[in-house]
This record gives structure tokens, C-alpha cells and sequence, in this order.
């Protein structure tokens, strides 16, 4: 890493050369050690011819990456059709989820649909039935969007207090793709929604053959049916030939393999809205209908799965920030477990209901932290900490939690999953 300042002055850069090979971490800088063989001796790969551009059709991370990947909690469900793995936040940087990290929730296993036999059908409260080809879709004009998709559980297993120790476990339930696709407002003018027509049913083709109920006024708001993600074909664990993408709203409503949408004149109280996607409250009632994702955010590094190695001095927190409701103008990050809060900087396009990216550089005296974030949204909304969640929602929720997340920073940069009242 170089110094920022483009007036380094001799002899400040003699102090510095003279700090790094006494051994003293100088904050804010770095500087070669004397006698670095990875600098000294030629490498292999300075030596020898690489491979040609025939060997890799579809290309694939470096081998040295190999050790990046989903990962889902062996103890969290029974069987791994009906189940879920998480995106490795803490491996990633900028807003975009690669297509291959994303992680996967799916109730009976990955549908292969084979696209030529896929159909997508509007029917109900219509005034004609349609039923569209994949080619069919492909001929109505196409938007592009950036939207994060939180599955309703994510943090879900935070409830009780600290658990998982990891930010991929404790937020990895989310992804923030680009979308192609037509919108859903398009498709259904072109059905004639009747007047009666309040509702849609939204049904996937998998095994599961999973349905979820929507207002129709999301359905005709900004809601997608996308055909790709970060421009290539949606992966199969994604919903492959086509997904429903229904902005800022929980993951479940994501239909994937979408193959039926019905108009109808009332909800139709199916598994996902009633025995599941409900949140119990302290005092007994169930929430029902919580769609919107609210406003969120975590610091994926340092974090238990990424300790702090290069010792003292410069070190660089950073970390994502979301919400259903639109953008995230500000985050705040403390080092002290709230005592003091200073303002992160976001860096990154700042796009409605997607992921922002925040960092906040200082220098680590190497003592302990109390690391957290909290994200402010565009409408006001201030991310509330888990006590205060808590104190509305009990200890019987599942869903929704989207309370301050403490990581705990030992002076040898170890971290781990605490939580601070
Ligand atoms: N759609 C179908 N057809 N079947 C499913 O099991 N799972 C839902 C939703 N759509 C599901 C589905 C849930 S609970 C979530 S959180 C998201 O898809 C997950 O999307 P992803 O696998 O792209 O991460
Ligand atoms: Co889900």
C-alpha cells in the first residue's frame, strides 16, 4: 500500500523506511521488508508459459480462491433439498453478489427446467388467459435493475442472542444481483386485470410447486419477471428459465421457476403467509403479511470468519447496508461498542432497495473492539439494536430481525459473534 499524500518529503520517507524494518508497525503506511524472497527470487509463473485461451470455455475463480464458497449450518434443517446455504459476505467487496456465491434457499430441492417446455400462464380475474413461451417473454421490452434479495430468516437464528460466528451465518441469507427482465405490470395489462382483481398468486414449477400471495399494488409497482442475473442466463438454483423479483420484499415472494401467476379478489392463506413467514410476538399474536425488509446492515470485515493478521496500525472496516424501503444514505460504524459512532463512507452506486457498500479506515492501537454498524435509511428509519427489537417482538421470532450486529476484536484481531446491552 503506498502513502496518499503526493508530496512525500525525503525525510519523511526515510522515517518511514527506517520505521518498517526496525519492525514497528507505523500507522498508516507499509513498506517493503528487506530481503523479501517474494520480491528477491522469480517465480514460476515468471518462468513458464500459461495456458492458452482454449482452456476455459466458461472461466472459474483462481485455485488460490478455493477456499471461497457458499456454506450452509449442518444443524439447521434435516435435509439439504429443503434447506439453505449462505453468501460469504465476508469474502466479497463492492454491491455485486457473484452469480455462483448467491445463496440458495429452496424448499424441495433445485428444479432443472428445461426451457423449451417451460410456460408462464396468467389466469383468474383476468380478462383473457395468457400463457407466455420463454421466447414470448423475451419479446416484451426489457428493464435492468440492482436488488438485493434477504430471505425473511436471515439473523433469524440471532434472536436468543449470539450463536453463529460468522457474518456468512448470521447475514449471509442475502444477495444483491442485476436483474433483466420484463416487468410484471407489463405482463398482466396485457392479461386485463379485472376490477375485482386485488391479489396475485405467484406459483414456482418446482416440486414444492411453493405460492405466495401478493397485493396488487406491488404487482403493479416495480415487481420483475427476469430471465438473467449479472447478464448471463439465472443460475438453476436461482430459478432458472425465470424468477419473480419483487423489490425490497422478503425472499420468499421471490418466486423462482415461476410458472403461474392468478389474479384473485383476496389473499389466498397458503403455507409460506400463514405457518411460516409469520412473526410471533412477545405477547402471543402473530404479524402477518411483514413484506417489506427493513433497513439493515453488518460489518463483513474484520469479522469472525476474517480476524484482523496484519497487526497494528492501518486497518480497514468495512461492510454492506440495505433496505426495502429504498436508499442508504448514511451508516455509522463504532469501534467501542457504541460509546463513540463516526460516520462510515459509502462508496458504490447508491441504487433503491439494493446493497450499499461503507467502509471506515483508522489506525488499530491493537487494544479490543467492540465492533458495530448501524444503517440509516431514506426515509429516516435508524436500525434499531436487538434489545430494542426485542422489546416489541419477544423471544419467539424467527423472521425479521435486522437488530445491530456486535463483533468482539481480541488484540491479536481474532474475532467473534458477542452481543453488548
Ligand atoms: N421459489 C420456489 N419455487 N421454491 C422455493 O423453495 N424459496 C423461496 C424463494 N422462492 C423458493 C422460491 C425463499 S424462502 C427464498 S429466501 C428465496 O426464494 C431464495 O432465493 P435464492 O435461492 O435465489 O437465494
Ligand atoms: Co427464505
Amino acid at each position: 500500500m503506498t502513502d496518499h499524500s503526493n508530496d512525500m518529503k525525503p525525510s519523511r520517507r526515510a522515517f518511514l523506511r527506517g520505521a518498517a524494518a526496525s519492525g514497528v508497525a507505523v500507522a498508516g503506511t507499509m513498506a517493503a521488508a528487506e530481503g523479501d524472497p517474494a520480491i528477491l527470487n522469480k517465480q514460476p509463473w515468471n518462468q513458464m508459459l500459461g495456458e492458452g485461451v482454449d482452456a476455459r470455455a466458461y472461466g472459474v475463480p483462481s485455485p488460490f480462491e478455493a477456499h471461497v464458497g457458499r456454506k450452509n449450518v449442518p444443524w439447521l434443517t434435516a435435509e439439504s433439498i429443503s434447506s439453505i446455504n449462505f453468501t460469504p459476505l465476508h469474502e466479497l467487496d463492492g454491491i455485486i453478489t457473484p452469480n455462483g456465491l448467491c445463496f440458495e434457499r429452496h424448499h424441495s430441492g433445485v428444479a432443472e427446467v428445461d426451457p423449451a417446455e417451460h410456460r408462464i400462464m396468467i389466469n383468474g380475474l383476468v380478462d383473457r388467459e395468457l400463457v407466455f413461451t420463454m421466447q414470448d417473454l423475451m419479446r416484451f421490452p426489457r428493464e435492468n435493475r440492482v436488488h438485493f434479495l434477504e430471505c425473511a430468516a436471515n439473523s433469524g437464528m440471532e434472536w436468543r442472542g449470539a450463536q453463529l460466528n460468522g457474518c456468512q451465518f448470521t447475514h449471509g441469507m442475502i444477495h444483491n444481483v442485476m436483474y433483466t427482465g420484463v416487468s410484471l405490470r407489463l405482463l398482466l395489462e396485457e392479461a386485463g386485470i379485472k376490477t375485482e382483481g386485488k391479489w396475485l398468486l405467484a406459483e414456482g414449477a418446482d416440486a414444492a410447486g411453493m405460492t405466495r400471495s401478493i397485493p396488487m399494488e406491488k404487482a403493479l409497482d416495480d415487481c420483475l419477471v427476469a430471465f438473467k442475473m449479472n447478464g448471463e442466463a439465472l443460475r438453476p438454483e436461482q430459478g432458472y428459465p425465470v424468477r419473480l423479483v419483487v423489490p425490497g420484499w422478503e425472499g420468499n415472494m421471490w418466486v423462482k421457476w415461476l410458472r403461474r401467476l392468478e389474479v384473485g379478489d383476496a389473499p389466498w392463506h397458503h403455507r409460506e403467509e400463514t405457518s411460516k413467514y409469520t412473526d410471533l410476538l412477545g405477547d402471543g399474536q402473530a404479524r402477518r403479511f411483514t413484506w417489506e425488509m427493513d433497513a439493515k446492515s453488518v460489518i463483513t470485515n474484520p469479522s469472525p470468519q476474517a480476524p484482523i493478521t496484519h497487526g497494528k496500525g492501518r486497518t480497514v472496516i468495512t461492510g454492506v447496508a440495505w433496505s426495502g424501503r429504498g436508499t442508504i444514505p448514511r451508516v455509522d460504524v463504532t469501534i467501542d461498542g457504541g460509546i463513540n459512532w463516526v460516520e462510515a463512507r459509502m462508496s458504490g452506486p447508491s441504487l433503491d432497495k439494493s446493497m450499499h457498500r461503507f467502509y471506515y479506515e483508522f489506525d488499530w492501537d491493537g487494544s479490543e473492539l467492540l465492533l458495530q454498524s448501524r444503517a440509516h435509511d431514506s426515509t429516516g428509519y435508524v436500525q434499531p439494536t436487538k434489545d430494542q427489537l426485542r422489546a416489541v417482538r419477544g423471544l419467539n421470532s424467527i423472521y425479521h430481525n435486522n437488530g445491530i450486529q456486535t463483533w468482539y476484536v481480541n488484540s491479536d484481531g481474532v474475532a467473534e459473534n458477542v452481543e453488548i446491552s
